[in-house]
């Protein structure tokens, strides 16, 4: 296979992060050739505002969609807050789903997973995301699925999961095999 980069997306801004945790263990799965981009900028993006979605957009902005230009898939991984996305996931995405019709994402294979407290893992803002995801501009995988219960972890670091481990390999080999 070619060698190909992944965006990923962490939904969290939090220093203990399990999301970003996984994000990492995801990075560790992935096949020879295939190089792992994170953007830990999310917090820095001013919000949403086509006042300012011009040619002289702020410096974060470009540096997130030069990196979704670079990219060949996209992995998001995101907690749940208050039944749906973070606020700081939905903002990136906007700013992805922009220029209208021609995403630095568009058609491109992405997947959602992710972790949260509650016993459903986070499901509504794995749904949420991939439904605004999909109307943004990326190809979303849908059947890529894991809404991890965070207590099932018990306190360690997901990479202490086999479980856990196969699961995010199987994802990451089979959103690979989506890059066209
Ligand atoms: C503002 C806020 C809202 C939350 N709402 C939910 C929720 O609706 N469902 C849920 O399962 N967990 C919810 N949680 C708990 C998060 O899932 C939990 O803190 C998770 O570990 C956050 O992910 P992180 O470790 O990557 O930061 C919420 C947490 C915060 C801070």
């Amino acid at each position: 296979m070619a060698d190909s980069t992944v965006l990923v997306l962490v939904g969290s801004l939090r220093e203990a992060s399990v999301n970003r945790q996984l994000a990492d263990l995801a990075a560790e799965t992935a096949p020879a050739g295939v190089t792992f981009e994170r953007f830990d900028r999310l917090g820095e993006l001013p919000f949403y505002n086509e006042d300012i979605d011009n040619e002289s957009v702020p410096e974060v902005v470009a540096a997130l969609r030069d990196a979704a230009a670079r990219a060949d898939a996209a992995l998001v991984v995101t907690p749940e807050y208050n039944g749906s996305i973070p606020g700081v996931l939905k903002n990136a995405i906007d700013w992805l789903s922009r220029p209208y019709g021609n995403s630095a994402l568009k058609d491109k294979p992405l997947a959602v997973i992710g972790a949260a407290l509650g016993q459903y893992g986070g499901v509504w803002a794995h749904d949420e995301t991939r439904k605004s995801f999909g109307i943004a501009g990326p190809r979303v995988v849908e059947d890529l699925e894991l809404s991890l219960p965070t207590q099932t972890l018990d306190g360690k670091h997901p990479r202490e999961s086999a479980e856990v481990a196969a699961k995010l390999r199987d994802i990451v080999g089979k959103l690979v095999a989506e890059i066209g």
